[in-house]
């Protein structure tokens, strides 16, 4: 398959018997797909002819954090099934291609993830279909591949800090990071093991480059309540039954007496991606999940709670992503393309604070509560 590397020839001169065994369309050049201009009921009445049931893999780490997504799914289209499964992104994306692997499909109609290299790395091997969806021109051009084989459906974050609000007076809650491994603060945090989501990885590099590993060896020695996944953390605080009142690697659990503060510091930010799979026999079904994904309607919710959007138009308080004073939108990206430095962080982690313990967040009775 090595000429299709000189991807310059004609695809009319290519015999059908040769375009069988070559890769998809977006393996090419000159052949991006025209921006899907009907409206969310038009492609909901070619997605109910197909029939069947839409799978989506969606990153993540509690079940609860799905189910959101699927009643307002079953609410707006009840003539398409869907089945959105949440998991961490790693688990995912070996699932994904594990199946791949075995018998050529790959197990999902769509996936949604963090993994942001994986969608490079299958839209290079032609297992992404491009599709441009509905609100394609009002994406930021940054935030979406231009063959439009993935796209970001949201800004995910983690670096705010989380606590107990009737356990932790605001004027106490930490103004920066270094504040942490404060004597105060021992016994009382509950975090994200960083060698366990790369997520979590990235965003203690950007605190480690900041305050040194003195400050990570320090926190090591706060006693801190290491957890797999990030979900659970912000559960715990709001729990109230602990000392573990406060965390930075989750994001609000929607809980009364839990509040965040943003630190004026570097954090992480991410666009979460949406991809749809080559391999589907539900094309239309899964173009409706990625149009609807990124529709005004579901993405104002969204702005009006003041998190950032991939959408231009719309008015969140938090303002354009790209005004961020301290973190930039881009650079979770390029951190998780270079495998190797990942790695590296990891064991220096896990050099520390050893190998992550327990089941897989998704697995852990927090976690499963739907
Ligand atoms: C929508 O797109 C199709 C195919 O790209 C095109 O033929 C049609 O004219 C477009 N319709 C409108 C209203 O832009
Ligand atoms: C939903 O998808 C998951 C993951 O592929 C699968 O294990 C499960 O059986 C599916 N559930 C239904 C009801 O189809
Ligand atoms: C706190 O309460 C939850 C459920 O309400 C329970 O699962 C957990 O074990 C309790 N934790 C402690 C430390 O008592
Ligand atoms: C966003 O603000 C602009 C300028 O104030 C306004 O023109 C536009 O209608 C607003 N959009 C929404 C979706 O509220």
């Amino acid at each position: 398959m090595r000429f299709i590397e000189y991807s310059s020839f004609s695809l009319a001169l290519i015999s059908p018997v040769l375009a069988a065994v070559l890769p998809s369309w977006n393996s090419f050049p000159g052949h991006e797909p025209a921006i899907d201009n009907r409206t969310l009921d038009e492609i909901y009445a070619a997605a109910q002819k197909e029939g069947g049931v839409l799978t989506v893999f969606s990153g993540g780490d509690e079940i609860k954090q799905g189910t959101s997504t699927i009643a307002a799914w079953e609410a707006r289209f009840p003539g398409v099934k869907l089945n959105l499964t949440v998991d961490v992104s790693k688990y995912h994306d070996s699932r994904i291609d594990r199946q791949f692997e075995k018998t050529g499909s790959d197990g999902a109609d769509v996936a949604i993830l963090q993994t942001l290299h994986d969608f490079k790395r299958w839209k290079e091997a032609g297992r992404l279909l491009p599709y441009k969806p509905v609100n394609w021109e009002d994406i930021y051009s940054s935030l979406r591949d231009p063959s439009g084989a993935f796209a970001a459906i949201s800004i995910s974050q983690f670096g705010a800090l989380i606590y107990n609000s009737q356990l932790l007076k605001a004027s106490d809650v930490p103004n920066s990071y270094a504040e942490f491994v404060d004597p105060a603060w021992k016994g009382k945090l509950v975090l994200t093991y960083p060698n366990d989501d790369d997520a979590v990885a990235y965003l203690f590099s950007t605190i480690i480059n900041n305050y040194g590993w003195e400050w990570f060896e320090a926190l090591a020695q706060q006693d801190v309540q290491w957890i797999r996944g990030t979900g659970q953390p912000s559960d715990v605080v709001s729990e109230g039954n602990s000392s573990y009142v406060l965390t930075f690697t989750s994001n609000p659990s929607g809980a009364q007496n839990i509040a965040s503060k943003v630190l004026n510091e570097p954090r992480l930010l991410w666009p979460q991606s949406a991809a749809i799979f080559a391999s589907t026999t539900k094309p239309e079904s899964a173009k409706l999940f990625l149009s609807w994904m990124l529709s005004e309607e579901r993405q104002q919710t969204r702005a009006s709670q003041g998190l950032y959007v991939p959408l231009k138009s719309l008015n969140s308080t938090a303002g354009p992503v790209w005004n961020d004073l301290y973190t930039g939108v881009s650079q979770f990206a390029t951190f998780m393309q270079d495998r190797a430095s990942v790695e590296r962080w990891r064991f220096q982690y896990e050099t520390t604070i050893g190998t992550a313990q327990g089941v897989s967040p998704v697995l852990s009775v927090l976690g499963s509560t739907p």
